[in-house]
Formats: C-alpha cells, structure tokens, sequence
C-alpha cells in the first residue's frame, strides 16, 4: 500500500488557506495547515473538509501550531510573516520577516528533512535564501514562489487586452519578485505569434509596467493586505509539477551558482520541476540589455541578503 503524501502549508492566512483549499480541490495530497495558535488553522482545516463530500475529494486536512504533526511532508510551502504596515520601511519588514521564516523552516526540516521548500514570503528572494540558509537543503529543494505569479499576470493583462485566450500566451517573467523584475517580451508569444507582431510596443510597455506592479496594484484595492488567488494558484500549480514529476518549465526562484552569470544569490529562472524539486536550470540567451536587468535585480536582492546575513547569521 503506498504511503499519502503530505504537504504542509505554514501560515494560515489568505495565501496559505487559499493554498490549502486549491491543494485539495485537486486532491493532490493530504494538507497540514500550520499557525501559531493551534484553533485558527483547525478552524480552516475542518470548514475545507466539511466541503469535501460536495467536492468529493478525500484528500485530509488538519490544522495545528505543533510540528509533529507535519513529520513526514513532501512539500512545505513557507508563507508565514507579516505585511508592511504604515511607519514600517522594507528594512523592517525584511528583518521580522526574516527572523519567522528561520524560525519556521528550522522547525520543519527538523521534522520533514526530505522535504522540498516551496517559500512565499515576502520579500520573496530574501526569504527564500533564508529558507535556504536555515534548512540546509540542497538548492535542487528550495525554490520561491514568484515568477509563475508574475508570469500570470503579464498573461491576464495581454489576454484582456488582445481578447484571447489566457491558454494562448506563453511568456517567461525573470528575476527578483518586486519592482526589479524582468519580464521578457522576446520570450513572449500569442500561440506562437511574437507578441511585437500583435501590439503596439506603446501598449506592451503598459502592460510590463502593470506586471511590475501587480501586487501593489492589489494591495491598494484591498487596503488590509495582498493578494492571495492568484498567488496561491501560482503556488499550486508548482507543488503539482513536483507531485506529478512534470518537469514542469516555470520561472521560480533558485540558487544561481554561475548561471546567467550569477553566483550566488537567488533570483528567478527557468526551472524544470520534477520529484526532486528543480531537476534542471534552464539558461536561456538574453541580449545585453536583459542580462544588465537581471544583473541589477540580482544587486537588489543581495543587498536584501546581506542586511539578512546581519541580522540573522552573524
Ligand atoms: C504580490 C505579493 C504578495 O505580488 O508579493 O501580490
């Protein structure tokens, strides 16, 4: 009889429920919803269970602030921390939220030292490294969250705007997940068409722009925190590339150790997902003025590293 596979979500708010409610939607596996205090999580785990018999899913939740109960995880998709609040500055942020994902992540590969890390957090390529720093792990398994969200949206804003099919833009969004980030209309097309053969390039850079701020686009609108749908459909549909040995091409965040030129420091890239977590990196040829972008992304995150380092590691 084969083992169920686990996976555990750490943090029960928006993004982490949201992400648990898709998991098992798409019964991929049972779900360990992980909080603080043990009644939130249980609450949210049980109300998604009462749905299964409508959804018909036997995929089981539970929700708890004890890491025992996640011994075992194949995937544990960090999303804990804290949203900037009024009077905060990124450094604030950066550091609390440092701080929680080593906590976090130090009590689950205690308890899962196989897993692969899936990290949320904000600021997503920081953290990621912190996951990174505090599991000890390999970097085929911790991988961040980000490029497939930006991807995403850089295609929801190019479906509007043509009028086609979401399922017909194909594009790869690279580097750090902020302000910073790289998305690549030469590696964008519409079934294969070049994009610049369809839009204006007045309009395209619109919509790069727009995918920049995607995210602040959202929080504005929902004025108490971030968004949370399309953040944990981009989640899933990683965890399910790696459930599924997919090998799965999607831009997340990786170790760079050399590629495109970068040593070091974890940045958004084409990655093949599979069982071990990335099974291969994909470099892709960038001209002169996407590879400076990707350069000066990556500046940005060390910099995030290095006050991390500071704080946290020496
Ligand atoms: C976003 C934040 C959550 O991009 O990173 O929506």
């Amino acid at each position: 009889m084969s083992r169920r596979r686990k996976i555990t979500i750490i943090g029960a708010g928006h993004v982490g429920a949201t992400t648990a409610q898709r998991l098992v939607e798409k019964a991929l596996a049972d779900v360990v919803l992980v909080d603080i205090e043990p009644d939130m999580p249980r609450g949210k785990a049980l109300d998604l269970w009462e749905s299964a018999p409508i959804y018909g899913y036997d995929s089981r939740l539970s929700g708890t602030a004890d890491y025992e109960a996640t011994a075992g995880s194949d995937i544990v998709v960090i999303t804990s921390g804290i949203a900037r609040k009024p009077g905060m500055s990124r450094d604030d942020l950066l550091r609390v939220n440092a701080r929680i994902v080593k906590e976090v992540t130090e009590q689950a590969v205690k308890h899962s030292p196989d897993a692969i890390l899936i990290v949320v957090s904000n600021p997503l390529d920081a953290m990621t490294y912190v996951a990174y720093r505090s599991s000890g792990f390999p970097r085929e398994r911790v991988i961040g969250m980000a490029g497939v969200l930006d991807s995403a949206r850089f295609r929801s804003f190019l479906a509007i705007t043509l009028n086609v099919s979401v399922e017909n833009i194909q594009t790869l969004v690279l580097g750090g997940h902020g302000d910073s980030m790289v998305p690549l209309p030469r590696y964008t097309t519409v079934s294969g068409i070049p994009i610049m053969d369809l839009i204006s390039k007045e309009r395209l850079d619109a919509i790069v722009q727009r995918t920049r701020d995607g995210g602040a686009e959202i929080v504005k609108l929902l004025k108490t925190g971030s968004a949370y749908y399309a953040p944990s459909a981009a989640t899933v549909e990683m965890v399910e590339a790696i459930m599924k040995d997919k090998n799965k091409i999607l831009p997340c965040s990786a170790l760079c150790k050399g590629e495109y030129g970068l040593n070091d420091v974890f940045i958004g890239v084409p990655l093949q997902l599979g069982q071990a977590g990335i099974e291969k990196m994909i470099e892709v040829v960038l001209t002169a003025d996407e590879q400076k972008a990707l350069q000066s992304s990556a500046e940005t995150v060390q910099s995030l590293c290095l006050t991390v380092d500071e704080a946290l590691y020496n």
